[in-house]
């Protein structure tokens, strides 16, 4: 039987929260803050975004930028076997956006759009960067800094991690297992 829209809401909720504190507990990734953003409400960013790629978000965000280098989030597409770097079953996952419009294609023309990238997690920002672009080199007064924070998903909604870490959900991995490290 479908439980209530509510209650599905909830347990996909409850399945975020348990996929970032499992994540977490195998160190890196503090998801305290997680939470914190799951649980808050955020009205939804512009629609129609396309993809900018890292870098133009690094222009902005040099200190997340940073962080994030240090992830193996960055390094997910190296990850990948020669060999599969054009594979359809594997990009979705170890590439920003493969399958949408403006997403990763290939590597020479999509070479910002690999890995694990910042709008893998927070969704395309080709909006946020135009609306903080408006003010840029100025102090933001508290409307326009809610402003261009309202142009970008804090974490995208529904089951942002486990789109991709299947295996937190207990489906099993997409990873072939004969590339496993690790079970
Ligand atoms: C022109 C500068 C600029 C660019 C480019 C830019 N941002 Fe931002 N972004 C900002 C500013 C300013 C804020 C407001 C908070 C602050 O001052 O740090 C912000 C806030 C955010 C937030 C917080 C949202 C929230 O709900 O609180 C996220 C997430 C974010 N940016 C991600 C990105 C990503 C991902 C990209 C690349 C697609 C990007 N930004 C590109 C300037 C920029
Ligand atoms: C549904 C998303 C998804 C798909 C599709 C996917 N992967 Fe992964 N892959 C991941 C995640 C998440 C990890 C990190 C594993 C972990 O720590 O949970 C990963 C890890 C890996 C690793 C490192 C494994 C290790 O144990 O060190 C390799 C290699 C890899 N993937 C290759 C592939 C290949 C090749 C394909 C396509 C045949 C593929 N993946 C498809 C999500 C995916
Ligand atoms: C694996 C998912 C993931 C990736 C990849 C990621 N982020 Fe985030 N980011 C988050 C989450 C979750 C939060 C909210 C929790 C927090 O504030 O730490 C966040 C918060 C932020 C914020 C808001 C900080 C504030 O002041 O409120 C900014 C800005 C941001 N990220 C930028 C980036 C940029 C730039 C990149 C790429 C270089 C990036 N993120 C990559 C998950 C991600
Ligand atoms: C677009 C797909 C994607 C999304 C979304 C994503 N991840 Fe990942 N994540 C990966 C891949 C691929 C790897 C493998 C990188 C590696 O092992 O080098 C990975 C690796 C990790 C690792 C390191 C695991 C290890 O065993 O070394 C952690 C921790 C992690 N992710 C947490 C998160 C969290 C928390 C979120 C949500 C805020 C998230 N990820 C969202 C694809 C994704």
């Amino acid at each position: 039987m479908l439980r209530s829209h509510k209650e599905c809401l909830k347990l996909g909720l409850s399945i975020v929260l348990a996929a970032g504190f499992a994540l977490a507990e195998q160190g890196r990734i503090n998801a305290q803050p997680i939470a914190k953003a799951a649980a808050e409400q955020e009205p939804a960013p512009p629609a129609d975004q396309t993809f900018t790629g890292t870098k133009a978000c690094a222009a902005c965000h040099f200190d997340q930028f940073m962080k994030w280098k240090s992830t193996p989030h960055a390094k997910s597409f190296e990850l990948l076997p020669e060999k599969y770097q054009a594979d359809a079953k594997c990009l979705p996952c170890h590439t920003v956006g493969f399958g949408q419009p403006t997403g990763f294609k290939d590597i020479k023309t999509s070479l910002d759009l690999k890995g694990t990238g910042c709008e893998a997690c927070h969704g395309p920002g080709s909006k946020h960067e135009e609306v903080a672009k408006k003010y840029a080199n100025q102090k933001l007064t508290p409307d326009q800094e809610k402003e261009v924070r309202d142009s970008i998903w804090k974490i995208q909604p529904g089951n942002a991690c486990v789109a991709c870490h299947q295996m937190q959900g207990h489906h099993d991995s997409s990873t072939p297992p004969e590339l496993r490290t690790k079970k």
